[in-house]
């Protein structure tokens, strides 16, 4: 399997303050890697500090071998990291199909573009059977799904994950999480965050705790099922 993305010595904070540690990460392409971890971990300031989103920091990101430390989001994006942040982010005033061709915007050739849409709405049958809706009219399971398909407009390799099943009726988290696995089978590279823990682990290859911003523990997502502590400490077992 090849590395997509390499993480080393990951630190960075809000105004000063630290909440990433030395993170030390690596997702390769058909992988999924689930990040788990306490409410306050660091877990979505990990993503959002791949995404150059969070204001300092250092360290050093790689991208298929190549550094992509401290590039802004949109030239992430085009290098091809997408994220899926954990607040909902579709837009309720356009259609599923404008939101769609939205997640693009940085596809310059019109037909590539067209094309991207018609095979993401194939993958997608709920969202091409009601491509002309308002985004908003969509459920919440829905709209999740609209945002992961939106990032696989530009075609990523590697797609980040915030709580895709915050919120969820149980049936629309198998639904998004088999569509996670699709990705993976499809060869993408998914780095996930997840609090549905059991569920998560158990679709993904590995998984990784985050305790007070630094991964401390990291294993086959099928062996941390079992781990005694991990068992204990985040799937509510004695
Ligand atoms: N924009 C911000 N400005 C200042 N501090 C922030 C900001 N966003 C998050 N923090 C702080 O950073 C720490 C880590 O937050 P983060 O959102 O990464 O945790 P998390 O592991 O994703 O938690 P949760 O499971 O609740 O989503 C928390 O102490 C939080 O208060
Ligand atoms: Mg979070």
């Amino acid at each position: 399997m090849s590395t997509v993305l390499s993480i080393r010595a990951l630190s960075a904070g809000y105004g000063g303050r630290h909440i990433l540690d030395g993170v030390e990460l690596a997702v390769s392409a058909g992988e999924i890697a689930t990040v788990i971890g306490h409410n306050g971990a660091g877990k979505s300031t990990l993503l959002r500090a791949i995404f150059n989103l969070v204001p300092w920091r250092s360290g050093q990101i790689e991208l298929r071998g190549e550094d992509v430390t401290a590039l802004p989001s949109e030239r992430l994006l085009a290098a091809g990291i997408a994220y899926v942040p954990q607040h909902r982010s579709v837009f309720p005033r356009l259609t599923i199909e404008e939101n769609l061709r939205m997640g693009g915007y940085q596809v310059r050739d019109a037909q590539l573009l067209r094309e991207r849409t018609q095979g993401v709405l194939e993958l997608f049958p709920i969202l091409s059977s009601r491509r002309s809706q308002l985004a908003g009219a969509l459920s919440g399971g829905e709209q999740r799904m609209l945002e992961i398909a939106r990032t696989l407009i530009t075609d990523p390799q590697l797609i980040m994950l915030d709580e895709p099943s915050i919120g969820l009726a149980p049936r629309m988290v198998d639904a998004v999480f088999s569509t996670v696995q699709r990705l993976r089978d499809q060869g993408k590279a998914v780095l996930m965050v997840e609090q549905n823990v059991r569920k998560a682990l158990s679709i993904s290859d590995r998984g990784c705790v985050m305790e007070l911003g630094a991964v401390r523990l990291q294993d086959r997502a099928t062996d941390l099922i079992d781990d005694e502590r991990v068992a204990r400490l985040y799937l509510g077992k004695r």
